[in-house]
């Protein structure tokens, strides 16, 4: 790894608020990575900013009838705030909307067009004609030809996570009338990725330590064969596609937004007087270029992006793009329109930023898809950094304080034991580190806390306590050397609980130390005075977290739209039509399983002047012996029906409720009553 690296994480849109999957996804672990390298001595920047362009935004600001700008300048400022209060050490955090963006990106789309790269293409797209505008992207939605998902957009579904065009969609409508949009010619230029092709390949290929998941991608994109993909679009908000011939059309959000990294860097490095900079970070071979992204970002980051790099000339590659899958909330996916996520700025309310840090860490979703829970994260709080850490900590000050007035004793005379506990410092600093080197921050975080479990049993160990008056220098080595594994973990910890370990190792007197190189056995010198223990991590209770779960559910409520819950009204039905069916009051006199279904009960109903046969699909909702004496309404003249060899004579109504729950449609009448 060369000694400067350039760390980006994905631009967010700023179209809403920040979330836990937003930090679980890129910005935690960017932030881990950046704080650890730069404890290591690293010339790191750690660049971001907002994603302002794009269908997300101009969506957002329909939905609130506000200008794209305001939604805009709303979210950026907001997003920045609170990536401040959580603690993402960002060198920068520019937007998209800025003007050296805009001059940044259309330079770089006229250096692609003026060598001849894009392929200018007449193609049907879908219009509406009541908004009078083409549909791209996520102004159109409609089934997924793939999975069959009906809400899929026009650029993606999310169900299967396969990547669409709008004219794929089976049903489109329009997101913005509902309309069923139209076929319009319109003129575009497209990227040649299929050029790309083997390049790619072999860059790819020659790629070292990236995680599995990452190349999985790649590889699967490649082999479906890349064609070509539109760089434009027919919008208004977005950077003008810098042509004479453009009227109307803009840079397609994903072109731009990447370019974004670079006009970012370009404007840090102006902030800081020297202009040129940047071009040191993005142009010399001796950067590492690191993107941090969630899953759903791959191809643009390895695939488009590079092609669009490599085009260009004279830019680094990204050396690695180590992706995070997603984070799931309470066992179920995060949704922000089903209104089931955790808001950062709400979660900042009411907890410290360090410790949804930890607990997010430990919990990043970096080889498969993870899951925060509110219980999960008291359990963390409570079990691991008040019980183990904090503990350990306590333990160590106060002793320190009650019986060496404070003052760090000397070590004599080791023991083997002794000897053991001070290794692990050495053992535990080579393990975190290597796992930071490879992005296993789960791993990184769980050797850190590991050394606290070292502290602490060799603690509980050699009983300080008792050797106080028995063997008062054994104390003493015991004390010495708690107190150097506690030095250790303000350093080791430093990339995950910042503030926290300020206050650490202002507490330890050494708020001075910041160096990965200075982490070692005797940090804390002998003599040294550390202050007045402090509780360092208090417990969660359980109101606590059980009121945030109930405020998840409240809000989740309060997202379902009222008429979404049932479903529409089927189309108008004739008198007659009604007419010719013939319900019946009926009562049920028999009822049992059917053997090998595991839905259908078969129901005998007593009917007045007859007795009759009834399948009913109802054995995951009631017990055979639960539904007999049940009255009931049944169609009676429904054509029979065969299921699993048994002939089904009518029907018994139900009523389905919003839960999906059921109930049987009942009267008072005597059975064989006409129903009309
Ligand atoms: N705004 C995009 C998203 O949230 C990410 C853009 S990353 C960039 O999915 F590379 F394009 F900047
Ligand atoms: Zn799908």
């Amino acid at each position: 790894m060369s000694e400067r690296i350039l760390i980006t994480s994905a631009l967010p849109y700023a179209n809403g608020p920040l979330h836990l999957g937003h930090l679980a996804g890129a910005y935690l672990p960017a932030d881990l990575y950046t704080r650890f390298q730069r404890l290591k001595g690293k010339d790191v920047i750690h660049i971001c900013g907002s994603d302002e362009h794009g269908v997300p935004i101009t969506i957002a600001a329909e939905k609130e009838g506000i200008t794209p700008q305001q939604v805009v300048d709303k979210f950026h400022t907001q997003n920045e705030e609170t990536f401040k209060k959580i603690g993402i050490d960002f060198d920068y955090f520019g937007r998209t909307s800025s003007e050296v963006h805009r001059k940044t990106s259309q330079d770089f789309f006229k250096n692609l067009y003026d060598q001849g790269l894009f392929k200018k293409k007449k193609e049907e797209q879908l219009y509406d004609e009541d908004a009078e505008m083409f549909l791209p992207d996520r102004y159109v939605k409609g089934t997924c030809p793939i999975c069959g998902h009906p809400e899929a957009y026009g650029d993606q579904c999310e169900k299967c996570g396969s990547s669409l065009s709008p004219t794929e969609l089976i049903d489109p409508i329009s997101a913005i009338t509902g309309n069923v949009p139209i076929l319009k010619k319109t003129e575009h230029w497209y990227l040649p990725l299929g050029d790309f092709q083997d390049r790619l390949e072999t860059w790819i290929d020659s790629r070292e330590n990236w995680k599995s998941n990452v190349i999985g991608q790649c590889k699967s994109w490649l082999d479906t064969g890349l064609g070509d993909r539109a760089v434009t679009r027919d919008l208004t908000w977005g950077v003008p596609v810098p042509l004479p011939d453009a009227d109307g059309k803009v840079l397609y959000v994903w072109f731009d937004a990447p370019i974004g990294y670079i006009s970012a860097t370009k404007e840090w490095a102006d902030l800081k007087g020297e202009p040129d900079l940047w071009e040191k970070y993005w142009k010399d071979e001796e950067t590492s270029l690191i993107h941090f992204i969630g899953k759903d970002n791959i191809v643009f980051h390895c695939i488009m992006f590079p092609a669009m790099l490599m085009q260009h000339g004279d830019y680094v590659l990204p050396k690695n793009v180590p992706a995070n899958e997603f984070l799931n909330l309470e066992g179920k996916k995060l949704s922000t329109s089903k209104g089931w996520a955790v808001w950062l700025h709400e979660y900042l309310e009411e907890f410290e930023p360090d410790l949804l840090r930890y607990v997010l860490g430990t919990t990043l979703p970096e080889a498969k898809d993870s899951d925060f829970s509110w219980k999960d994260f008291q359990a963390r709080i409570n079990g691991e950094l008040a019980d183990i850490l904090g503990n350990f900590i306590f333990r160590t000050t106060s002793f320190t304080q009650r019986f060496f007035d404070g003052e760090v004793p000397a070590l004599k005379d080791p023991t083997e034991t002794d000897l053991n506990a001070l290794k692990a410092i050495q053992k535990q600093k080579e393990k975190i580190d290597a796992a930071y080197e490879n992005f296993k921050f789960r791993e990184a975080i769980a050797e850190t806390m590991n050394l606290a479990r070292i502290g602490n049993r060799y603690f509980t160990e050699t009983e300080p306590w008792k050797s106080r008056k028995e063997n008062p220098q054994a104390c003493a080595n015991t004390l010495y050397i708690c107190t150097q594994i506690s030095g250790a973990l303000s350093l080791l910890f430093q990339p995950v609980m910042p503030l926290k370990m300020y206050s650490l190792r202002e507490q330890l007197g050494i708020p001075h130390i910041t160096g990965w190189d200075q982490i070692n056995d005797h940090l804390v010198p002998a003599g040294h005075l550390i202050a007045d223990h402090e509780i360092l991590f208090k417990k969660i209770e359980d109101e606590v977290v059980e009121q945030e779960i109930q405020k998840l559910k409240d809000k989740a409520k309060a997202a379902e739209p009222a008429a979404k819950k049932f479903p529409p009204l089927k189309e108008t039905a004739t008198f007659d039509d009604f007419m010719s069916l013939d319900l019946r009051a009926g009562k049920i006199i028999k009822a049992e399983k059917v053997k090998k279904s595991n839905k259908l009960i078969q129901i005998t109903v007593d009917l007045g002047f007859e007795k009759r046969t009834i399948l009913s699909g109802v054995a995951e909702y009631f017990k055979p012996d639960d539904i007999i004496g049940t009255s009931v309404c049944v169609v009676a003249n429904l054509a029979p029906k065969k299921m699993m060899g048994i002939e089904s004579n009518g029907m018994i109504l139900m009523g389905e409720d919003s839960e999906g729950g059921l109930h049987f449609v009942s009267t008072d009448a005597e059975p064989g009553s006409p129903i009309t």
